[in-house]
């Protein structure tokens, strides 16, 4: 299976990562975690021209398609061949991470990213975990972070009220694949919420592959 987690700056999506792995990994699960932008050497070198530097060191449709490059290599060398292996994979951000920063709420510029992603990559997770949160709280923690990869926190909190509502948007068109999770709770209640939703997840799946037919005996 293969999870998302999504949200805003410092919505507590590595730490969500960092517990859920753990949590599964003590199921019996094997579990490869990774992050974006970044998750292999070529994606991380990638991550630090898109993370350093000023706000306007690249254009919005720049940044699409080093997102996508980054991203493209992350799942060919790691993401593919674990899922093939029988991993559960959890990547801290993915696609639904461009389709938020990179638009700006453009729609030409949504329909861009949409079709590189498919033209490439062509999968999508089959569960995102959206850790939604107060944008001023993710904002002011995002900021008491001391790194040089401060070029997307430069963007203002006004932003991220929308980036939020971009996400919340995307929640509602998908709701199959997406878990909405309140993220504004201490984070081991948080941690829990998660996992259950996760391990609901993986019982519907397993379900499925025990009973493949039955939606057609039901027809
Ligand atoms: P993200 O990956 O979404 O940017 P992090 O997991 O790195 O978020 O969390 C950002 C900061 O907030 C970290 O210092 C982390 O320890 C802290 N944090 C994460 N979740 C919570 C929570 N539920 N309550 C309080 N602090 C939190
Ligand atoms: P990340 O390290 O996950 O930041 P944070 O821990 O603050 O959530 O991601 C760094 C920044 O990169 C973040 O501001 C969001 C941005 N980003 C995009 O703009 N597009 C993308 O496709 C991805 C994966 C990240």
């Amino acid at each position: 299976m293969f999870i998302s987690m999504e949200g805003i700056d410092g919505a507590g999506k590595s730490t969500q990562v960092t517990l859920l792995k753990q949590e599964l990994v003590n199921g019996g699960h094997r579990v490869v975690d990774s992050r974006e932008p970044g998750g292999t050497e070529g994606a991380e070198r990638i991550r630090s021209l898109l993370l350093e530097g000023e706000s306007d060191r690249w254009s919005a449709e720049t940044e699409i398609l080093l997102f996508t490059a980054a991203r493209n290599d992350h799942y060919e060398r790691v993401i593919q061949p674990a899922l093939q292996q029988g991993a559960i994979v959890i990547c801290d951000r993915f696609a639904d991470s461009t389709r938020v920063y990179q638009s700006r709420g453009k729609d030409d510029l949504k329909k861009r990213i949409d079709s590189l992603h498919s033209l490439f990559i062509g999968r999508e997770p089959d569960l995102t975990v959206l850790i939604d949160i107060d944008p001023s709280l993710g904002w002011y923690r995002a900021l008491a972070r001391q790194n040089d990869e401060t070029r997307f926190e430069k963007i203002g909190l006004d932003l991220q009220v929308k980036l939020r509502a971009e996400f919340l948007n995307l929640a509602n068109k998908e709701p199959d694949r997406f878990e909405v999770v309140d993220g504004n709770r201490d984070t081991i209640t948080i941690a829990r919420d998660v996992y259950d939703r996760v391990f609901r997840k993986l019982m519907d799946r397993r379900q499925k592959e025990a009973y493949p037919t039955q939606s057609h005996c039901l027809s």
